[in-house]
């Protein structure tokens, strides 16, 4: 695995111990997160590995029967970092491959419309040329975001704030369920190209519904506008702060809301099924316990 000192990594671990899996994390030399220790304690094979080192990775990478990346970033991880670590698994004749793509779904979205998941769909392509298995896990929005940095659901004015149409549908599941469900499909070999889930599929008024139940006040809806509003504001923002280097600027998580409320990266069929055990929780659950 990589990406197991991040938020989504630590979790796909934590949840691949819990199914009985040895688990070997790939970490950059002189990681000192308390993530590292706590893997290792609960019985993690910790390699510290350069992952500009094609060598080092291929031996780390040894024995493995799939690799799951959780990393985050830019080009440099997202393309770079992913295409280093693809192809060591492929020399290392490892059968399968788990990318870090836990989005929307980014395949039927028009290139431009989201810097991030243009580097998902271009690491894709590379992907999907290899001689490798490769899953990728689709699960729309994480579902915690609506109680922080998703400006969707605004707890102190009492509203619902959306671009478009109150009754698009919204794919949202939480960090805990996709590390679940990852660590599920990590473990099973018959894994189709692409699986996507959702904890809720809720739209603007379901959300208000959800809102409303959660803190026992009524919430209302607040139409900031057409989708070109949106856009508008992307641009704005984007033009005014750039912030290039950041992995979620402002601007981008607008991209994000942009895309969902077009409804275009609408999950189609869910595979929420394919693992019966997981409990899928439910957005009023997530406001709630905010
Ligand atoms: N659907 C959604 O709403 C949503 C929301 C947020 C995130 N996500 C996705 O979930 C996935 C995981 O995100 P996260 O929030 O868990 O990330 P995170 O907490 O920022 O963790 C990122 C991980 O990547 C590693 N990493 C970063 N750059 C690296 C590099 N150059 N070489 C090797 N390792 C590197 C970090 O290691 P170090 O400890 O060494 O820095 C860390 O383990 C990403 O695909 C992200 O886009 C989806």
């Amino acid at each position: 695995m990589a990406g197991t000192t991040g938020d989504l990594g630590h979790r796909i671990a934590l949840a691949l111990l819990d199914r009985g899996a040895q688990v070997r994390a790939l970490v950059r030399p002189g990681n000192t997160k308390p993530e590292v220790a706590s893997l290792r304690e609960q019985g993690t094979e910790i390699v510290e590995v350069n992952f500009n080192d094609p060598a080092a990775l291929t031996r780390a990478c040894a024995g493995a029967a799939c690799v799951v990346s959780a990393l985050s970033g830019l080009r440099n991880v997202i393309v770079d970092a992913q295409t280093h670590l693809l192809d060591a698994a492929v020399a290392a004749g490892v059968p399968r491959f788990i990318p870090s793509d836990f989005a929307i779904d980014f395949t039927k979205l028009l290139a431009g419309s989201n810097r991030n998941l243009d580097l998902r769909r271009e690491f894709g392509r590379h992907l999907d040329r290899m001689p490798i298995q490769a899953t990728s896990i689709l699960n729309g929005m994480f579902m915690d975001l609506l109680t922080g940095q998703a400006p969707v659901v605004l707890f102190k004015l009492r509203r619902i704030l959306y671009w478009g149409s109150a009754d698009q549908p919204l794919d949202f599941t939480t960090i805990a369920n996709t590390a679940e469900y990852t660590a599920a499909a990590a473990l099973d070999p018959t894994t189709p190209r692409y699986l996507r889930v959702a904890g809720e599929v809720a739209t603007v008024r379901d959300l208000q519904a959800a809102a409303s139940a959660a803190t026992g006040q009524p919430f209302r809806r607040l139409r900031a506008g057409g989708l070109w509003v949106l856009k508008l504001m992307i641009k704005i923002t984007r033009r005014l702060v750039p912030a290039p280097k950041e992995v979620f600027p402002p601007w981008q998580g607008m991209q994000y809301l942009h895309n969902m409320f077009t409804g275009l990266p609408k999950l189609e069929t869910l595979d929420n099924d394919r693992y019966p055990d997981i409990q899928w929780t439910k957005v009023r659950e997530v406001l709630a316990a905010r």
